[in-house]
């Protein structure tokens, strides 16, 4: 009974921590772009969970990591995702209302300026990652900075997440039904992709070896499978209260998820094994090299939001 409760605690420790980083990147709202900055305060406020740079970071220190060159890259990483979030509930794409337990940026402040605020985010984040490049402290340090910002860059991109989303509208408009492997490039490009960014990124900067390199993007796969795997659970068992997004959005656009693919059970034993999978990975660093990140996937699999 005990270790969840002080895992919460950690949780909420580790999220204010976050947040403390994120919030020195972002610019005050002021001057005549002052809305849209607005816009983009708003959707990256309070509610979210945090958990890309809480990754990173953890990754990192997993790897021996101990400066503050992740901070940049933790904020332009969570920059990233929700500008991702404000371009997905458009009414374009899933046409939400709520998120993080508030009103989606384009109800509060229109569509246009939702999509400006999100594009001032994209941007934002490669600012501010290409300005930890610019300002590292030694040669060493420039070149494992930039090799970061490559990959952060190939998994946000095209052939990442963003191509992940494009499937996933794809495959909506078509209406047909999605076969196993069409789900998993879906899942593992949407949302993983982003979740590898996150943990390459923390290693990659650490100085961790290919190899290693190589294992947290497989480990990150995994995660990211899982994660999507239990959204889409959630999407139709949670409630707005808890989940702070609406549930029934994929019945309502006609989605196939993995849990219309597969059922509830299975879909439930799948994240299951394959978070066990994740761990099994992390373990490979050495044993229990980072318990609270061996810990954080394992809450993930019965996560409620
Ligand atoms: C939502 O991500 C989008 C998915 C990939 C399922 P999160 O569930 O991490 O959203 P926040 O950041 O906590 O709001
Ligand atoms: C979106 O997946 C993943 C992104 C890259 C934004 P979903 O559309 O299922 O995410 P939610 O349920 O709206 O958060
Ligand atoms: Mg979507
Ligand atoms: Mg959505
Ligand atoms: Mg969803």
């Amino acid at each position: 009974m005990e270790k969840p409760m002080i895992f919460a605690e950690e949780m909420d420790r580790r999220i204010k921590e976050t947040e403390d980083i994120i919030r020195k990147y972002l610019p005050r709202p002021e001057g005549y772009q002052k809305t849209v900055l607005e816009a983009m305060h708003y959707s990256m406020s309070a509610g979210g969970k945090r958990l890309r740079p809480m990754l990173m970071l953890e990754t990192y220190r997993m790897f021996g990591g101990q400066d503050r060159i992740i901070e940049p890259f933790m904020a332009a990483m969570e920059m990233i995702h929700t500008y991702s979030l404000v371009h997905d509930d458009l009414p374009c794409m899933d046409d939400d209302e709520y998120r993080r337990g508030k009103k989606t940026t384009q109800v509060v402040y229109g569509e246009g300026m939702a999509v400006l605020a999100a594009d001032g985010l994209l941007n934002l984040a490669y600012e501010t990652a290409a300005g930890a490049v610019a300002e590292a402290g030694n040669e060493r340090e420039r070149l494992l900075a930039a090799q970061a910002l490559l990959v952060f860059a190939k998994k946000a991109g095209v052939h990442g997440m963003i191509g992940g989303q494009v499937s996933d509208v794809e495959a909506e408009e078509r209406g047909d039904e999605v076969t196993e492997d069409q789900l998993l490039f879906i899942h593992s490009h949407k949302t993983s992709a982003l979740i590898q960014a996150a943990m390459m990124t923390g290693a990659i900067l650490a100085g961790a070896s290919e190899e290693e390199i190589q294992r947290i993007e497989d480990c990150g796969c995994r995660i990211g499978l899982a994660f999507q795997i239990r959204d889409d659970i959630l999407d139709v068992t949670g409630s707005l209260e808890v989940l702070g997004k609406q549930s029934g959005s994929d019945e309502k656009n006609n989605k196939k998820t993995y849990v219309t693919l597969k059922g509830l059970e299975e879909a439930k034993r799948d994240v299951e094994s394959i978070s066990e999978e994740a761990v099994r990975l992390l373990s490979s660093f050495g044993p229990h090299k980072s318990p609270f990140l061996e810990c954080l996937v394992k809450q993930l699999i019965t996560r409620e939001r």
